[in-house]
Formats: structure tokens, sequence, C-alpha cells
């Protein structure tokens, strides 16, 4: 159908009571992985790179396999950098064909963390900007954080002061593989969704129980982000066909499969999140 902004995709699923799947991708399978399942599934998708794999392959590469797949597939697609990292990166994603961004200060000051989004906010113009306040614990792109739970009233204040799009809460979840059974404070994020107007986003759903995640749904999540699930996914599959198939040396056969399980977990996830059939 269209490679579109996060903006239409959330609004819709704001206004539609289901979130929208937000999967990381790190390379050309997983791409093709994430934009079948969306199709099969009839689901708008948001694919998002972080700092680390933008290191990895760079934004043109994202942009143009995103962008050219996604202008053909029959389900709206939209491509957002996850967790920038500085202004200069996401200007550099804006300017590559990025469809949203999200700023990280989060482990800045208030202020501080206000005045960088304030400033990447000018800079996109019509394209959408996601910020987070709070802490989203655990490990993402190598970076250790302890989580700091988001205040409702410094919520409320951060939007309305920066502009941005979209808002990621800390309510209790944490990048990267959980030690035990996650407890989100769920109270936490009905108290900012009766502040906070725009769609709100939870980060480090990998590991979260189900009805944890359509409980976070019910109280006004609407973007979910999965990334090291995937991983998981992609690497189980690929090490199976290696040790099944030592011989094995052409890479197409071993990330066919590695393709084949994102695809499969995706598909299932979207369905989790209920917007399969909303696109
Ligand atoms: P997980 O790796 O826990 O799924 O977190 C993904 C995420 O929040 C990306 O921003």
């Amino acid at each position: 159908m269209s490679f579109v902004t996060t903006r239409e995709i959330m609004e819709k699923a704001q206004q539609g009571g289901y979130a929208v799947g937000a999967f990381n991708v790190e390379n050309m399978e997983m791409v093709q992985a994430v934009l079948a399942a969306a199709e099969a599934e009839h689901a708008p998708v948001i694919l998002q790179t972080t700092p680390g794999t933008l290191k990895y392959a760079g934004p043109a590469c994202f942009a143009g396999v995103v962008s050219r797949l996604a202008e053909r597939a029959c389900v709206p697609a939209a491509l957002h950098l996850d967790h920038g990292n500085s202004y200069e990166l996401a200007e550099m994603c804006r300017r590559e064909g990025y469809t949203s961004l999200m700023i990280d200060g989060s482990k800045l000051p208030f202020e501080e963390n206000i005045a960088i989004t304030r400033r990447v906010v000018d800079m996109a113009g019509d394209i959408p900007v996601e910020a987070e306040l709070g802490t989203v614990g655990g490990k993402e792109d190598g970076m250790e954080a302890r989580p700091q739970y988001t205040d409702p009233e410094e919520a409320a204040q951060f939007v309305e002061r920066t502009g941005i799009s979209s808002f990621a809460v800390a309510i209790g979840t944490a990048h990267g593989v959980y030690k035990g059974e996650p407890k989100l404070d769920l109270d936490r994020l009905s108290a900012v969704r009766e502040r906070v107007s725009v769609p709100l986003v939870l980060h480090g759903t990998s590991g979260v129980p189900e009805e944890q995640v359509r409980a976070c749904i019910s109280r006004g999540i609407c973007k979910v982000n999965y990334a090291t699930d995937l991983r998981i996914a992609f690497t189980a599959a690929v090490r199976k066909v290696l040790a099944e198939q030592p011989e094995a040396y052409d890479p197409k056969k071993y990330l066919a499969a590695g393709r084949s399980a994102v695809e499969n977990r995706v598909r299932e996830l979207i369905r989790l999140l209920g917007s399969s059939g909303k696109a």
C-alpha cells in the first residue's frame, strides 16, 4: 500500500484501541520477514533500527530496502529510528528517508531532555518524533540502564513543552532477556494516559507475559517494541541449520531459515497486539 509515517498508523491504533508492532530489524532478511508477516496478517507495521544497527549497516541501507519494499506492500509500513542517541543521527535518518524518529534523552536531566527533544522536533518538521521520560532498564545496544519510572506529572509537562508525536513510558519493562517475571506498574500507565493525549509506546516487550501486554494496550499503549525476541528467533533458526548441515556454505540456506522463523514470530505478535486485519 504505502510507505507512511508512524503518525497515521498510531493515531488509527489509538482510536481503534489496539497496538501496532514496532519490530527491530538487523538485516535484509528481517525486513522481508516483518513485511511478509504484516501482509499475511493485513496489519499496519513499524520497522525500526537502533544506533547499533545503523553502525553496522547505515541508514541509507535500511531506508533504501524498507522504502522500496514498503511501497509495494499491501499494508502501510513505517521506518523508525529507535533510541536515537544524537541530533546528528536523527537528522541523518530524516535525510535518508526515515518516516519516524526517536530521540532518547531519557538519561539526561529533565530540562536537557526537553531541550534536545525540542530541537529534534523542530528539525523533523512533518516527520513524527518519539521521546522517553524515565528509563527503561536492561541492556540495549550494549548500554546498561537502571529502570527509573515515568512521573505522570512530569510526563504531561514534557509532552507539552517538546511537541512530540508519541511518548515512551517507563513502567517496569526492561530491554533484553528478563531474569524473573517483570512486574509492570499499570496504575502509573493509566495515570500517564490521563494526563497525556499523544499515543503511548511500550519498550522492552520481549519476555513480557501476554496478559500484561494486553493490559498495557487496554490502558492506552498503541506502539509495542520487540527486538530481543526476534533476534533470538532468527539466531536459533540459523544455528539449527548449521548444526544439522555443518557442510552448508551458502548463506541463502541458513538466512532463509532465520527469515522464516522471524516471519512466524512476528505473525504471532501482531495477533497478540490486536492489529491483525487493521490495514
Ligand atoms: P526488547 O529487546 O526487550 O524487545 O526491547 C525492544 C525495544 O524496546 C526497542 O526499543
